[in-house]
């Protein structure tokens, strides 16, 4: 009988056993025994392929489409919130898309004068569908708070990235680069007047360079607006003793809201 399993590629069984070992799983072992001599040689869909080509027909290579051309059409054609994310939702270039549950595209309120840009999301965002709803996000919403800011009232939050990386892997550069496209047109769309930037990942995916430590705290320009670099909430968890730097780099953003009033 064809199973539904027949029809995975490589990448989505990989993510399939990739969220099974996270939730536990140790072993594989199926609900029935199989009798492997018994099996076919091929690979059910690999039978079908071979049963529809003619024999002796050369196979061409299928073109590949570049990541980066196709994500830069696609944010292009968005001409709202709402479109940006059909968009990335219809984005197939992407392999984080085949392990992550949810697109996580954005939190708050579009329009607020500031945007933040973390980097991606983890277990519960991904779970949820929103950004930064787990421990550091609880985090973030405190900072934001201790400044009178919050995603009820002012402030948008995106990620670099929307979808969760296996293991909460750093995210490849490729994989920086095909979503940026998006990211530049997030921004776009939602006006914001100031970006905060927390972590490296997007340091690099707004400024072109990493070293949270040195960037943090100084104003710099991307995406044509005035940026600020942060520490990113998840390492302030780690790093408690830094909180010192990011209450300092939360007052600089106040005092630059509270002078443009
Ligand atoms: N860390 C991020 O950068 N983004 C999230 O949404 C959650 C954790």
């Amino acid at each position: 009988m064809e199973s539904a399993l027949d029809h995975l590629d490589h990448y989505t069984a990989r993510a399939l056993l990739e969220w099974q070992m996270e939730l536990g799983a140790t072993e594989t072992i199926g609900d029935a025994p199989v009798d492997r001599y018994a099996l076919p040689d091929e690979a059910p869909w690999l039978a079908r392929r071979a049963a529809t080509e003619q024999p002796g027909t050369p196979v061409a290579p299928a073109p590949k489409a570049d990541p980066v051309a196709a994500a830069h059409a696609a944010a292009k054609s968005a001409a709202s919130l709402e479109t940006l994310r059909a968009a990335m939702e219809a984005y197939e270039h992407c392999e984080l898309k085949k392990g992550a549950r949810k697109l996580v595209f954005s939190d708050g309120q579009p329009g607020s004068r500031v945007m933040i840009v973390g980097e991606a999301p983890g277990r519960e965002e991904d779970r949820e569908g929103r950004p930064f709803v787990g421990r550091a996000g609880q985090l973030l919403d405190r900072m934001l708070e201790a400044i009178g800011l919050s995603r009820a009232e002012n402030v948008y939050i995106t990620n670099v990235l929307p979808w969760r990386p296996p293991q909460n892997r750093d995210p490849k550069p490729d994989e920086i680069a095909m979503m940026k496209p998006f990211l530049e047109r997030h921004v776009a769309l939602a006006q914001p007047e100031i970006l905060v930037i927390m972590g490296n990942i997007s340091c690099d995916a707004v400024l072109g360079r990493r070293g949270i430590t040195r960037l943090r705290g100084i104003w710099t320009q991307g995406l044509d607006l005035p940026v600020i670099p942060m520490f990113h909430p998840a390492y302030l968890l780690r790093n408690p003793h830094l909180k010192r730097e990011a209450w300092a780099d939360l007052l600089e953003l106040k005092a630059r809201l509270d002078a443009r009033t």
